[in-house]
Parts: structure tokens; sequence; C-alpha cells
């Protein structure tokens, strides 16, 4: 059995903001004093009777952020610092980024090749801050596509939030030296890159997937062939492979060119713009899924972004294209698949390292 069974917690776990204002209060408090305040001084301090002072404390305990000995005085302690929780990432500007921790720790390991059948955010929240070297994400685009009988087309405003809400947890998710590259049509990106990315992260890259397509074409406009992938990283020291996906010079008898191969350059970076075709209905790799990922090009992200048993999030599971390029390529794997029909095809193929013919299609069409 690969893939788990995905309990969503019943409890959010992110503290609300009185809560989290009671936190700082408590977690300074004791670094000044050495022990905590007692229950009279936070209602004084907050302006709110004792009862409330204590429901708040028993949402954090309950939250995993303090414990205390019921009905004994000055006894509350903090499990972990703020900083801790909510470390400030190096950035270019002078603003401080809190990315809100959820948990106050989990080990990574009990997560390591798994495909949990549920709500990606829940996993993601549960797990402990920078520990997976890689993160790749190609949600749904809430562009009316269908998978299976379901649809997750919402109000575009309402989908934002929720798209920079899973980049948020991502990048507190993601190794310092990590690389996070989210897929989206252009539109969709451009707000996360405005909304979001660019004033707390170095310099966001976005690369251009491009491909040839039959459908999408309209008299009034050119026809959207390509796809966005933002590539967001936590601090300039990211780690980055270049061997590993070089590419032949294209003047290798130009003098510097020459100059580099001398000084042992495999080839070139590869440009900002990738070409793959789409996943043809013929394909080897085509599944009833809806909306796959040419194999080539997370191969080519996983390369330059990775080592061998280094860990990879592959946020969305869908046909297990990307899961199925880990596996292949000795990298540690964690995913989510909300529909428990696409996880029986990622667990298939990951068992058998082949898509099972009841997975395929049938003349372009799924099989009824
Ligand atoms: C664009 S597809 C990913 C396809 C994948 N790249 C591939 O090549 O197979 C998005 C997938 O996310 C799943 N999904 C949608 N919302 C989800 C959520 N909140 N948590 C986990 N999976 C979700 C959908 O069922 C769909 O399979």
């Amino acid at each position: 059995m690969i893939y788990s069974t995905y309990m969503p917690r019943t409890l959010n776990t992110q503290l609300t903001e009185k809560q989290a204002k009671l936190f700082n209060y408590l977690e300074k408090f004791e670094q000044k004093n050495n022990y905590p305040p007692t229950f009279e001084k936070m209602a004084q301090r907050f302006h709110v009777s004792i009862p409330t002072i204590h429901q708040r404390v028993d949402y954090l305990e309950k939250k995993g952020r303090v414990t205390r000995e019921k009905g004994v005085k000055h006894s509350i302690r903090i499990l972990k610092t703020m900083q801790e929780l909510a470390p400030s990432i190096e950035i270019k500007n002078t603003q401080t980024v809190i990315i809100e921790n959820t948990k106050v720790s989990r080990n990574v390991k009990d997560y390591l090749n798994k495909v949990y059948n549920g709500d990606v955010m829940d996993v993601l929240k549960d797990l402990p801050d920078n520990s997976v070297d890689m993160i790749f994400g190609d949600p749904d685009y809430n562009v009316g596509i269908k998978y299976n009988e379901n649809n997750y087309t919402r109000k575009f405003e309402d989908y934002i939030n929720w798209y920079i809400e899973l980049t948020k947890e991502s990048m507190r998710v993601l190794k310092k030296d990590g690389n996070l590259f989210m897929m989206n049509y252009p539109k969709q990106n451009a707000h996360l890159r405005v909304k979001y990315l660019d004033s707390l992260f170095p310099d966001i890259n976005e690369y251009v997937w491009v491909y040839n397509t039959n459908v999408g074409h309209t008299p009034r406009r050119f026809t959207t062939a390509h796809r966005s992938i933002l590539h967001v990283r936590k601090s300039e020291d990211n780690k980055f492979f270049k061997d590993a996906v070089a590419l032949p010079y294209k003047n290798p008898t130009d003098r510097r060119v020459k100059q580099n191969i001398a000084n042992g350059s495999k080839g070139r970076m590869p440009y900002s713009w990738f070409e793959f075709n789409l996943v043809k209905n013929v394909s080897k790799e085509k599944t009833y899924h809806s909306c796959q990922i040419p194999q080539k090009l997370t191969e080519m992200l996983i390369s330059g972004a990775t080592k061998p048993k280094d860990t990879v999030f592959v946020l969305f599971g869908g046909s297990g294209a990307e899961i199925d390029v880990c596996k292949k390529m000795n990298r540690n794997f964690i995913s989510a698949e909300i529909d428990k029909k696409y996880c029986d095809i990622i667990n298939k193929r990951l068992t058998t390292g082949k898509i099972a013919t009841e997975h395929k299609l049938v003349k372009g069409r799924k099989r009824t």
C-alpha cells in the first residue's frame, strides 16, 4: 500500500490574532522574568476577564504551543519560541516575513514516499519547517477543468487567496537552500507573484513551458500555448546542479565558450523557456487523468534542483507523473491527491512501474 488515507484534522492549528498576541506576550514575559505570568496579570494586560484568558490559554495548549499544569500557578510553559515557530526569511528589503508554523515538531521521515489521499493543505501544515529540498506545484488552474466528477473552480479572488496560502505554507516547509516551482497559467502566477512573492523572496524567476496546441484558437487574439513556472528560493544560496541539466553549447568554437569547456564546463544552462510536447492521448505516459504534465519537464527541474535521496514534495499527485519521475530518479517524495480514483492510478503506477490498462484511454476516452 503506497498511499495513506489522510485524516483531516478537526482543529485548525493556526493561531488567531488574539491567540498570537497572547503567545507573544507569554514568550516575552518568560524571557524577561524567567517565569510565566499569572492569569490575573494576563487578564490585566489584555483588559479581559480571567475566564477569557483561561479560554485563550486552553486554545494555545490545544494548538500545541504551550503546556501547563491545571491549578498550579506560574506553570505555563512555552513549547517553542515564536522565532523558531515563525522564522524570518532572508529577504531583499527590510520587511520581516513571518510564516506561521502550525505544528510544534514532526519528523519529515514519517512522510517520505507516501501519497496522501486528502487535502494537500492538511499535509503541508503538519510538516516541519525547512524540511524538504524541492517543491513542485501543479495545482488546478481554476479554469473549469473537470477531474473525474469534480470541478474545483471558484471565484478568482478566492482562488488567489488559496494559492497564496498554499505557497506560504510551502515556503515554510522548504529548506533554506531549497527550490520551489509553481506551475500555472500566466495570470494566476502573475497575481501570486505580485501579491505575495516579489516583496518577500530573492529574485523570483519566471520560466515558460511552450507547447503546440490544437485547441484554444480564437480569431481575436494569439493562442495561449504556454504555461508559467515560478521558481522561488528562500535565499540566494539555493542549491542547483548545473552539470545535471547542462545542454551542448550552441557555439562551441567561440573563444569564451572554448575557455569554459577548458575550465571543465559540461555545457550551457538551459534557457528560461522550455519546449516539451503536451502529453498526447497515444503517449505511453498518458492515463485518463485530465491534465498531465510531460515527465521530461519534471525530470529536468528535479535534476537541476536535487540530488539522489533528496526529498521532493509533489503537491498535487494527479496521475502520478511527477511522483513516478522521483521514484525512477531515486528521490524521496511526498505527495497528496484529493481524488481516490487518481490515487488508485498512482498506486498501480508506482507498484508495477507502468500504467495499468484500465487507467489508459481507449480511442481518446476513459474506459467505462
Ligand atoms: C493539474 S492536476 C495535477 C496533474 C499532475 N501534474 C500530473 O501530471 O499528473 C491537479 C490535481 O490536484 C488534485 N487536487 C485538487 N485540489 C486538491 C487539494 N486541495 N489537495 C490535493 N489534491 C488536489 C486534482 O484532483 C488533480 O488531480
